[in-house]
C-alpha cells in the first residue's frame, strides 16, 4: 500500500458535457436497443455490469515498483472485484492492455453494454486524446481510479486527459482504490428515491 492516501471526488457538473444522471438514461436506452438487435425479445438483463479496464503494465502489479504500487497482483484485484460485484448486485467484467487501441476497442464495445467503466489508463491517463474520445463517443459513465496519489509524483502525472468527462476520481488507497470506486459505482446507479 502506498504511504499517500487521497480521494478525490469530482463532480462533473461544471466541466462534463453531459451530467452522469442523464447519461445512465442513455445507457438503459441503448442496452435496450442493443437487446432488442440481438433478438431476445427486447428482453435485457437487470443484472447492472460494471467494466473494470487496467492500462499499460498494470499486468506488473505485486512486481513493479511495489513501494509505489503496493504487493497485490492484478489477478488478485480482479478476483476481489468480482466478489465485491456480486456482494454490491453488479457482474464485473475485467480487462487489461498495455496496448492503446486495444483499450479504445473495448471502451467502444461497452456502449449499451456496460451501465459504467472504472478505468486506470496507467501512463495512458496523461497522454491519451483517443481514450478520452472514446468515452466522449459511447456516453458510459467513467470514474477515473489509481492506485497511486498522482499529485503527490511528478509534475506530468497531474495532467489527465479524461478527468473532466469522469463522474468523478480516486486515487492513493493502492488496490483499495478499485474497491472504493466500484463502491461509488453501486451507489450511482442504484436506483433513487427507494
Ligand atoms: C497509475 C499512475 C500513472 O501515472 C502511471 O503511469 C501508472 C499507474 C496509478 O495507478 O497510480 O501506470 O495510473
Amino acid at each position: 500500500m502506498p504511504e499517500t492516501c487521497t480521494l478525490q471526488v469530482e463532480p462533473t457538473t461544471l466541466k462534463s458535457p453531459f451530467s452522469y444522471g442523464s447519461m445512465l438514461g442513455v445507457v438503459r436506452a441503448m442496452r435496450e436497443k442493443a437487446a432488442s438487435g440481438r433478438g431476445n425479445q427486447g428482453q435485457i438483463s437487470n443484472t447492472l455490469r460494471a467494466l473494470v479496464i487496467h492500462g499499460p503494465n498494470l499486468n506488473l502489479l505485486g512486481e513493479r515498483e511495489p513501494e509505489v504500487y503496493g504487493r497485490t497482483k492484478l489477478r488478485d484485484i480482479d478476483r476481489e472485484l468480482k466478489r465485491l460485484g456480486k456482494e454490491l448486485g453488479l457482474t464485473v467484467d475485467t480487462f487489461q492492455s498495455n496496448s492503446e487501441g486495444a483499450i479504445v476497442d473495448r471502451i467502444q464495445k461497452a456502449r449499451g453494454r456496460a451501465d459504467l467503466i472504472l478505468i486506470n489508463p496507467g501512463a495512458y491517463t496523461h497522454t491519451s486524446i483517443a481514450i478520452r474520445d472514446a468515452f466522449a463517443a459511447i456516453a458510459v459513465p467513467v470514474i477515473e481510479v489509481h492506485l497511486s496519489n498522482v499529485y503527490k509524483r511528478e509534475p506530468f502525472r497531474h495532467h489527465s486527459t479524461i478527468a473532466d468527462l469522469a463522474v468523478g476520481r480516486i486515487m492513493g488507497f493502492g488496490a483499495e482504490s478499485y474497491y472504493l470506486a466500484l463502491r461509488a459505482a453501486a451507489n450511482l446507479l442504484a436506483p433513487k428515491g427507494t
